[in-house]
């Protein structure tokens, strides 16, 4: 295997909070291993346009408590052709790139086994993605921050909700993945969580009002998945409104305010690790993996198996969001 000098670093897909703080330690522990680090624009587009800049150490100065990505980020079509992957390799050896170091989410990493998959380079997959949807880690960068922004939402929704004894419906992120609702709905204190990974396939909004939310309190919140099938918490108000009209239902849709702000503690720390451990991983002759945490330890999952949707949410934490609001 060719002896690495340089490595390219680039983020793709939906930005995450913690991204920043992982380039910075992929530039650092790069640097100081004596490696070239290159900065690529836009994620893979940014291949494609040869959007490629020298980064040095100072490229990451001041950037560990920014939400967003200094290397900005996109959704690259093109890149899904094999011409648009020929160009993009094309443009990473005319800048001397001999590795890459990915950081996303789900779309990223299949991005990088394609690409690896039509030519011999070693990359090396971060996971950088709210919605904690990828097997291989225990979180994702960007996770425990967006989970803090949903929380910080739901109490201040709280007031409003128990004041007018209403009940909420509270949509919140994941891409067909109900960590954010279900685990959000833990740390909030909320009545119920519909996801889409609910297990017995009934319908989990009759069974919340079978139920009976309202037992010992006049107002609930409902912390709701994204999810076609319910159509969210619009389509779950509006059969409300049809089905059930003695409730006084309102919808609130944190939307892309999920993806903002600083990065937590917890994400730092994960994202710092994960940086310095891709570049490790990369030392070691490492290729075509992803690096996570798995209880507390480092680990290699190969992209195949990190995209494999066997990573499921606990549910037997939907009984304890039950148990726990009563
Ligand atoms: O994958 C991250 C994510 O925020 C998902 O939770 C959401 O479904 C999607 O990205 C939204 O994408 P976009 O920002 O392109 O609208």
């Amino acid at each position: 295997m060719a002896t690495i000098k340089t490595i390219g670093v680039l983020t793709s897909g939906g930005d995450a909070p913690g991204m920043n703080a992982a380039i910075r330690a992929v530039t650092r522990a790069a640097r100081y291993n004596g490696w070239a680090v290159k900065g690529i624009m836009r994620g893979y587009k940014g291949l494609i346009t040869n959007e490629i800049v020298d980064f040095h150490s100072n490229s990451v100065s001041n950037i560990i408590q920014r939400g967003g990505t200094i290397l900005k980020t996109a959704r690259c079509r093109e890149f899904m052709t094999v011409e648009g992957r020929q160009l993009a390799y094309d443009n990473m050896r005319a800048a001397g790139i001999d590795a890459l170091v990915v950081i996303g989410g789900d779309g990223t990493i299949t991005g990088a086994q394609i690409f690896a998959e039509q030519f011999d380079i070693p990359i090396v997959g971060l996971p950088g993605t709210i919605d904690n949807d990828l097997s291989g880690t225990d979180v994702t960068i960007g996770y425990d921050t967006a989970l803090n922004t949903i929380v910080e939402a739901v109490d201040k929704l709280r007031d409003t909700a128990t004041s007018h004894e209403r009940l909420f419906f509270v949509e919140v992120m994941g891409r067909r993945a109900g960590y954010l609702a279900l685990n959000g709905a833990i740390a909030s204190g909320a009545e119920a969580a519909i996801i889409p990974e609910s297990e017995t396939g009934d319908d989990q909004l009759k069974t919340l009002i079978d139920n009976g939310f309202r037992k010992s309190k006049n107002s609930a919140i409902v912390l709701v998945a994204e999810d076609p099938a319910t159509g969210g918490a619009m389509g779950l108000a509006r059969r409300v409104e049809e089905e059930y009209p003695q409730y006084d239902a309102r919808v609130t849709i944190l939307g892309h305010l999920q993806r903002g702000g600083s990065p937590t503690a917890a994400d730092r720390i994960l994202a710092s690790r994960l940086g310095a451990g891709a570049v490790e991983a990369l030392k070691e002759g490492q290729r075509n993996i992803m690096v996570g945490v798995k209880n507390g330890e480092m680990v290699y999952t190969p992209f195949s198996q990190a995209l494999s949707k066997t990573k499921t949410v606990k549910s037997s934490n939907i009984e304890l969001v039950k148990m726990l609001s009563i």
